[in-house]
């Protein structure tokens, strides 16, 4: 068999293979800076908001004025309230589900009450993206509430998302400094190219399915703990170390025995994922505040390590982590809020798959058997 690795035209894992063409979102190599449609990322975080960001994504690079600003937060707002039956359901579902379990199949249920499921034009694509935007914290924060032994609570219909997903998780409106910490961390997880989930997406949507059955496959992709999933293994592994004089044997151990350190490295990045400072910034007000220093300590002391011995850095899943246990969240929602977030860039690309659409469907290297005869099975 031949070395995979070198046949011609082939990519492990399509590593630098161009898959598509995009105008959304690039990495800047001067200075690995992330732009949404040419915007950068820090500067979105300190002068935006999500629901701008997310009208910057879903209408083609144009940033909103003060009107159409005001008319889609309105339309993103009126849109948050999700028929009784689905929440039910959803609560009702064994308290061991996962969240991202629990959200791919929202979204599957949202498909049933959406009168434009199988409607793939724009118009009706731009419309529900925004309730799919509107409707998946509404979902999440209802199950967090009846896991903690509460009744859900009606979406807040003026408040910004961010706030309102807090709002609806503790039942009362967030300090404006949480509230903005969180905004910043949906800003940071909104779009990246062809990742994992976008191109799960992209490939649905090349067949002409609906956008809900795209975003159902990207949640399934962004699971994955080397994709979205390493936020909340992040989290748990911080917990598990406990205190900072422990962190450096801790991580040590690990890379003796070949173990991946989940929230560090990238696949796009080289130096460093410029996300990741401006989340731990606002992480860290957060800890300034609530004086619970230990989590940064620990995770001072692993970046130093990681980057000492393996010359990895943090990505955003790393003080992403940090950030929303701050907040008080329970550890299981940190990747359903990278969906909560990322729903904005997978519809983007849903909406410039379909405008210029050509099926996805790459070739393989075959590796089996070639043609023999059927053997009838007494015979075997
Ligand atoms: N911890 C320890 N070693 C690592 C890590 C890590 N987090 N990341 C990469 N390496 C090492 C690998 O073991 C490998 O070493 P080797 O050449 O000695 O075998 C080398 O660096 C290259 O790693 P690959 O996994 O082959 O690189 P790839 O580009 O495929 O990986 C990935 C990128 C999957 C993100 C990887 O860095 C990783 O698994 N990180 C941990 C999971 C994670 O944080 N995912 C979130 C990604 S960002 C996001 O989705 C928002």
């Amino acid at each position: 068999m031949p070395n995979n690795k070198t046949l011609p035209n082939y990519a492990p894992g399509l590593e630098g293979v161009i898959a598509g063409v995009s105008a959304i979102s690039k990495v800047d190599p001067a200075g690995d800076e992330l732009l949404y449609y040419g915007y950068k990322v820090s500067q979105l975080c300190e002068r935006s908001s999500f629901e701008e960001v997310c009208y910057l994504l879903l209408n083609e690079g144009r940033l909103p004025d003060k009107k159409d600003l005001e008319n889609f937060r309105g339309k993103m707002s009126s849109e948050r309230n999700v028929p009784a039956e689905i929440t039910d359901y959803l609560c009702k579902m064994p308290k061991e589900a996962h969240y991202m379990d629990i959200l791919r199949s929202a979204v599957s249920l949202f498909a049933h009450f959406d009168k434009q499921t199988e409607d793939n034009s724009k118009a009706a694509e731009l419309a529900k993206s925004i309730r799919l935007l509107a409707k998946v914290p509404t979902v999440l924060a209802a199950r967090v509430r009846v896991l903690r032994g509460n009744k859900p609570v009606s979406p807040h219909q003026s408040l910004g998302h961010a706030a309102n997903f807090l709002y609806m998780v503790n039942g009362e409106e967030p300090a404006p400094d949480f509230a903005k910490a969180l905004d910043v961390s949906l800003i940071c997880y909104a779009e990246h190219g062809f990742n994992a989930s976008t191109f799960t997406a992209r490939v649905a949507a090349s067949t002409l399915t609906d956008m809900h059955s795209s975003i159902v496959g990207a949640i399934g992709a962004l699971k994955g703990p080397l994709h979205g999933g390493a936020n909340e293994k992040a989290m748990y592994m911080l917990r598990e170390i406990g205190d900072p004089a422990k962190a450096e044997k801790y991580i040590r151990d690990k890379l003796a025995k070949k173990e991946k350190i989940m929230g560090f490295g990238h696949r796009v990045y080289k130096k460093k994922d410029s996300r990741a400072p401006i989340v731990k910034k606002y992480a860290l007000k957060l800890a300034e505040k609530s004086g619970e220093k230990k989590w940064h300590e620990m995770s001072d002391i692993i970046e130093r390590v990681l980057m000492a011995e393996k010359k990895l850095f943090p990505n955003v899943d790393f003080p992403a982590a940090v950030l929303y246990y701050l907040l008080g969240l329970p550890i299981e929602v940190d990747t359903p809020l990278f969906v909560v977030s990322r729903i904005s860039g997978w519809c983007a690309h849903v909406m410039e798959q379909r405008a210029d659409n050509k099926l996805i469907r790459p070739d393989q290297h075959y590796t089996g058997p070639e043609a023999r005869e059927y053997i009838s099975i007494d015979k075997r």
